[in-house]
């Protein structure tokens, strides 16, 4: 099995939108070992969006993730990374395909809703940065079989 990190930014918990986020993760059948609410700090955002650090938007996405309480959450299944991002949808609302979370929910890149980490080395760099060992669970799903 495969883990992937999410993260449903600010405006969808303001949006009050992420129960209906977090439906579709467990409807695909997503195992969901880790979650919590927190604004994330300054400096763990800096790493997060490490890649990204000099780029025009940099600013303006350091400010947009810290500037309210986002739902992290730990997400597995097979091939979660893959999986995940196309249920994401493209950076681009404008490109993000209707039925996509982006393509369904989000107009503009900056406000894009939601973060997903885009390979396995991603996702394990990123669960490191923002869950300790013990605040993600192991435990068997009982649907398990049947998905
Ligand atoms: P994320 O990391 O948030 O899941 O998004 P992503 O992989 O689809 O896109 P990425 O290239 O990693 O960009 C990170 C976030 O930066 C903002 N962005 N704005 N204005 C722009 O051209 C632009 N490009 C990127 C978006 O909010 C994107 O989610
Ligand atoms: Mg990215």
């Amino acid at each position: 099995m495969e883990q992937t990190l999410v993260i449903l930014k600010p405006n969808a918990v303001q949006r009050e939108l992420i129960g209906q986020l977090i439906s579709k993760f467990e409807r695909r059948g997503m195992k969901i070992t880790a979650m919590k609410l927190t604004r994330i700090p300054l400096k763990t955002a800096e790493q997060h969006y490490e890649e990204h650090r000099g780029k025009e938007f940099y600013k303006d996405l350091i400010s947009f993730i810290t500037s309210g309480p986002s739902v992290i959450m730990i997400l597995e299944s097979m091939d979660a990374v893959d999986i995940v991002r196309s249920m994401v949808g493209a950076t681009n609302p404008a490109e993000a395909v209707p039925g996509s979370i982006r393509g369904d929910y989000a107009t503009s890149p900056g406000h894009n809703m939601i973060h997903a980490s885009d390979s396995g080395e991603a996702a394990e760099r990123e669960i490191e940065l923002l869950f300790k060992p013990e605040e993600i669970q192991e435990y068997r799903l009982a649907v398990r079989p049947w998905l």
